[in-house]
């Protein structure tokens, strides 16, 4: 059977099966479908793309469960798989795999002692340091854009914000920001589309961070590589283990793909969901002081993170009645349990002053968000402001045209055209 979008509530569940989960179109509206899981089908196994069939867990109780059991669902597939799953499965490409050894693939005592390091360095001092410097670039975006009276909402905006203040926290110096930006661009690129030609930029990136990296460790800033070569050398003196070049290189690319991937889209997504629902819009411009918890409703509603990063069963697990085998792949499906009606009164409502919310966009249990409390800042300014900035903000194109992108875990628009 062919499936058509948006997907007709009839559809066959087994049809279903064979819808491809990264698909754009099925990104444009994802909801509906898994509303339909979570009565029927609480734990689904469906496609992804180079022949991966992921179960997909979508009650918000069970979400919880896989997020909190780090025995049982863990994310080195090589301590879950059978050696024959092992064989079949996709293998990283060599060239990247100095970055596979980071937080969001490692667990354990393994994951603790990184994340016990970035800690030190990620510290809510750092983000509070950050505020001003959000606001600059914001301005600067705004300005920009007030002077030909439109832009790319997503483009000129929302990525500038996220990408600028990461660069800074990294201590990435003022003058090679295009050389960064460059290096980030192609790093975005890839992860949308494979492309032999991105490898040498990509490269050439990563021998620049490890440049920034040797760098650091002769003469230290005030900067987060310092401070993780710093954490380095002090566990060093305590004689136990310390984060070698390619850890810290690993968690620079983590931090920039998690800190731009999801906070854009939650800017992004964040003001085309104030658009389409006016008077919550006009509602926080009466109010502005709702922004906080505005901003903690668009990141449920919204759902930067479409699903949790992959994990794997270590045994035969049994949710809702379904029994998962060892060895495969489950994804928690995050925009699913933020719209489950058991937790949530109305929950495909809008509601800038939702209290309490429940909502699991930052993950939950070991591998929680480290850069929520950095998010929520940049999300909090970056909309605020355009809100105050932009009184007649509104969509260029009919809502119909916006094109979402098709990815794995994120979930976030193309392009954003607004008139200011
Ligand atoms: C709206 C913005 C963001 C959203 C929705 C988001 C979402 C998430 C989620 C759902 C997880 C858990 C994944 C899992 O359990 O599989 C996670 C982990 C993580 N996030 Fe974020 N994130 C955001 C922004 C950021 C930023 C700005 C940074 C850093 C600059 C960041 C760094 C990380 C890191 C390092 C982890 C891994 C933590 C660990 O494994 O212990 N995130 N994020």
């Amino acid at each position: 059977m062919i499936l058509t979008f948006p997907i007709s509530p009839t559809a066959p569940l087994s049809a279903l099966a064979d819808l491809d989960i990264t698909d754009a179109r099925f990104k444009a509206d994802p909801f509906p479908f898994f509303a339909r899981l979570r009565e029927e089908a609480p734990v689904f196994q469906a496609r992804a793309p180079r022949g991966q069939r992921p179960w997909l867990i979508t009650r918000h109780d069970d979400v919880l469960a896989v997020l909190k059991d780090d025995r049982r669902f863990v994310k080195n597939m090589k301590s879950a798989m059978s050696p024959e799953q092992l064989k079949k499965a996709p293998k990283v490409p060599a060239l990247f795999s100095a970055l596979g050894r980071n937080l969001l693939s490692l667990d354990g005592a393994d994951h603790d002692r990184l994340k016990v390091l970035v800690h030190k360095a990620f510290t809510p001092r750092m983000v509070e340091g950050m505020q001003l410097a959000t606001q600059d670039v914001t301005d600067a975006a705004l300005d920009r854009a007030g002077r030909v009276g439109h832009m790319d909402l997503i483009a000129d905006f929302a990525l500038q914000v996220p990408l600028s203040i990461i660069g800074r926290i990294l201590g990435v110096p003022e003058q090679e920001h295009p050389k960064f930006n460059r290096g980030m661009k192609a790093f975005i690129a890839i992860g949308s589309a494979p492309n032999p030609l991105l490898i040498p930029p990509i490269l050439s990136f990563m021998n620049y961070l490890r440049g920034l990296i040797r760098s650091r460790r002769r003469q230290p800033r005030d900067d987060l590589i310092s401070a993780l070569v710093g954490a380095q050398e002090h566990t060093s003196q305590l004689g136990s283990d310390q984060l070698t070049d390619d850890e810290i290189l690993a968690m620079v690319f983590l931090l920039l793909s998690a800190g731009h991937e999801t906070t854009v889209n939650l800017i992004g997504s964040g003001t085309l969901a104030l658009l389409q629902h006016p008077e919550q819009l006009e509602r926080l411009r009466g109010d502005p002081a709702l922004i906080k918890s505005a901003v903690e409703e668009l990141v449920r509603f919204v759902v930067p993170a479409e699903t949790a990063s992959q994990r794997y069963t270590t045994e035969d697990v049994t949710l809702s009645g379904v029994t998962i085998p060892r060895g495969e792949l489950v994804l928690a499906v995050i925009a699913s349990a933020n719209r489950d009606p058991q937790v949530f009164e109305h929950p495909d409502t809008l509601d800038l002053s939702r209290s309490p919310n429940r909502h699991l966009s930052f993950g939950q249990g070991m591998h929680f968000c480290l850069g929520a409390p950095l998010s929520r800042m940049e999300a909090q300014i970056a909309i605020g402001t355009l809100l105050r900035r932009a009184p007649g903000l509104r969509l260029s194109v009919p809502a119909e045209r916006l094109r979402w992108r098709s990815s794995f875990i994120v979930r976030g628009l193309e392009s954003l055209p607004v008139t200011l």
